[in-house]
């Protein structure tokens, strides 16, 4: 037995108009420090029903730990919201369902939701995500990443009950994103689209988002970066990083993640960035033991970057668009990243990627591609 889970998916222009008609009385809006300054909230404002009312919870951080997603959590317990409505990028959406969670159970903490827990929520709530960015798929996961303020790690919620109610797509939301973002979380994206079709889990329906979301990203993206205002190929790339959001959080992500995920968190990288790093280098490692999986996502690059193997179709792709293809030009100092190389090995082997990912990789395996990853002559 398994399970396909995904919220209601409202998409494609106006689809923010759809909150009016939804039964919301107090909504807590999130977001982050940088989209409070913006019309963006003043947006989620107006799209609500009329008569309603909204608090906005707007100082989150880009890597935000427990102190900062909670400390508005009285006011809120005051306020006694029936919505949270969670509007950016990862991190707010992150922070929006750990509030939902920790405001329907106060009597437990984040470490308590654990997949395989039955948690009762929405008994007083529901969640709404509203991407501002379109590439990390949280609007459809059912993860919320927290960083550790004391070691330089991340812990990771998971609960098929923190899935929101409604992703909300509207490509309005993403039509002024910068373009450094754009590529960023479109890397990240692919990156779904790529580990969730290769899992262990893997399975007919991820397989089936994966493929049509990777065509509508590699379709459209390199339009966007051409005309960033189009929104017609923005909404392409918008909903079918939605679609890898949706494979991966039902087959869940491998050793490129499980990677990424360790360097990030040392030296304060866009998670983009670092997947996209690692991708090529894990496609390669993976490929004795899924190279046809890897051949039929590889005819889905416009022949522009298509290559003879998915490594070589992804490098040339993630070089036209500029990305760092190393950790060294990533900006990262040699002395640095060696002085915590065992840091990193140990930090990505704890990683669920690992679990999922279709070659077992131990810690010399990740030793090596940690190493190579750093370019030059590591
Ligand atoms: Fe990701």
């Amino acid at each position: 037995m398994w399970f396909f889970r995904a919220p209601t998916i409202i998409f494609g222009e106006e689809a923010l108009s759809y909150l009016a008609s939804l039964p919301i009385r107090k909504a807590v809006i999130v977001t982050d420090r940088h989209l409070r300054e913006t019309e963006t909230p003043q947006k989620v404002r107006q799209a609500l029903p009329e008569g309603s009312q909204s608090l906005v919870v707007g100082d989150i951080d880009d890597e935000p730990n427990l102190e900062q997603m909670t400390h508005h959590l009285d006011a809120i317990r005051t306020f006694e919201p029936d919505w949270f409505i969670g509007v950016g990028g990862g991190s707010s959406i992150d922070t929006a369902k750990i509030l939902f969670f920790l405001y329907e159970r106060p009597d437990l903490t984040v470490y308590d939701a654990t997949p395989l827990v039955n948690l009762g929520l929405r008994k007083k709530s529901r969640l709404i995500a509203i991407p501002t960015t379109s590439g990390t798929g949280s609007e459809c996961s059912w993860a919320a990443v927290l960083t550790e303020t004391t070691a330089k790690r991340k812990h990771e919620l998971a609960s098929p009950e923190i899935i929101p109610d409604y992703a909300v797509l509207d490509p309005d939301m993403v039509i002024s994103l910068p373009a450094e973002q754009t590529k960023n979380t479109a890397v990240d994206a692919i990156t779904h689209a790529i580990e969730g079709y290769v899992s262990n889990w893997r399975n007919p329906f991820s397989d089936a988002f994966s493929e049509k979301g990777l065509e509508l990203i590699l379709g459209s993206l390199p339009g966007v970066l051409a005309e960033p205002t189009n929104r017609k190929l923005r909404a392409n790339v918008h909903i079918g990083a939605s679609m890898a959001g949706l494979s991966f959080s039902n087959s869940q992500i491998g050793l490129a993640h499980a990677l990424g995920h360790a360097l990030g968190a040392r030296f304060k990288l866009p998670h983009g960035k670092t997947v996209g790093i690692f991708l090529p280098l894990v496609v390669e490692f993976n490929s004795p033991v899924c190279g046809d999986r890897y051949a039929r996502l590889n005819a889905l690059f416009p022949e522009a970057y298509r290559a003879e193997s998915l490594a070589g179709s992804v490098r040339n792709l993630f070089r036209a668009m500029g990305q760092a293809s190393t950790v060294s030009e990533a900006g990262v100092g040699r002395a640095e990243y060696f002085a915590g190389l065992e840091e990193l090995v140990s930090s990505a082997s704890e990683s669920t990627g690992l679990a999922t990912n279709p070659r077992d990789a131990g810690t010399t395996e990740l030793r090596e591609l940690l190493t190579r990853a750093y370019g030059g002559h590591g």
